[in-house]
């Protein structure tokens, strides 16, 4: 490697290390906010980018009823409505045929 690659080698690595940290900005969409404010108390929004690649709309839903029922996220109906209908609509995947 010569020093022309080597410091490519080296922007290439900061720019990866940079979108590593940097925080997952939210897909707008009517819910962002409720979700921003109801689903990051316990976990990054991380969680839910990463789960992006595989839930399904129905899914969604039941992971928003998981959050309530089995870790206490507390959140009224609506709220919870509008949360799983966000993320049905910008972080889900098409269902299996
Ligand atoms: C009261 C705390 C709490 C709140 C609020 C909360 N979660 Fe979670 N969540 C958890 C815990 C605990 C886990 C499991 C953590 C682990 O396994 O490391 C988890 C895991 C997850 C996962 C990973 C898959 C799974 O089921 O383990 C997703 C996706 C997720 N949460 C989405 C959400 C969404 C969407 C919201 C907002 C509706 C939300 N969370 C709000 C506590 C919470």
């Amino acid at each position: 490697m010569n020093w022309r690659q080597a410091v490519a080698a080296g922007v290439l690595a900061v720019g990866c290390a940079q979108a590593v940290a940097a925080p997952p900005s939210p897909r707008p969409g009517s819910g962002e906010e409720l979700t921003g404010t109801q689903c990051v108390a316990c976990h990054t929004a991380d969680y839910i980018v990463m789960n992006s690649v595989f839930l399904t709309s129905a899914q969604w839903q039941a992971e928003v009823s998981r959050m309530r029922t089995v870790f206490g996220a507390s959140m009224d109906d609506s709220t919870a409505a509008a949360i799983a209908a966000y993320l049905a609509a910008h972080y889900a995947v098409a269902a299996a045929p």
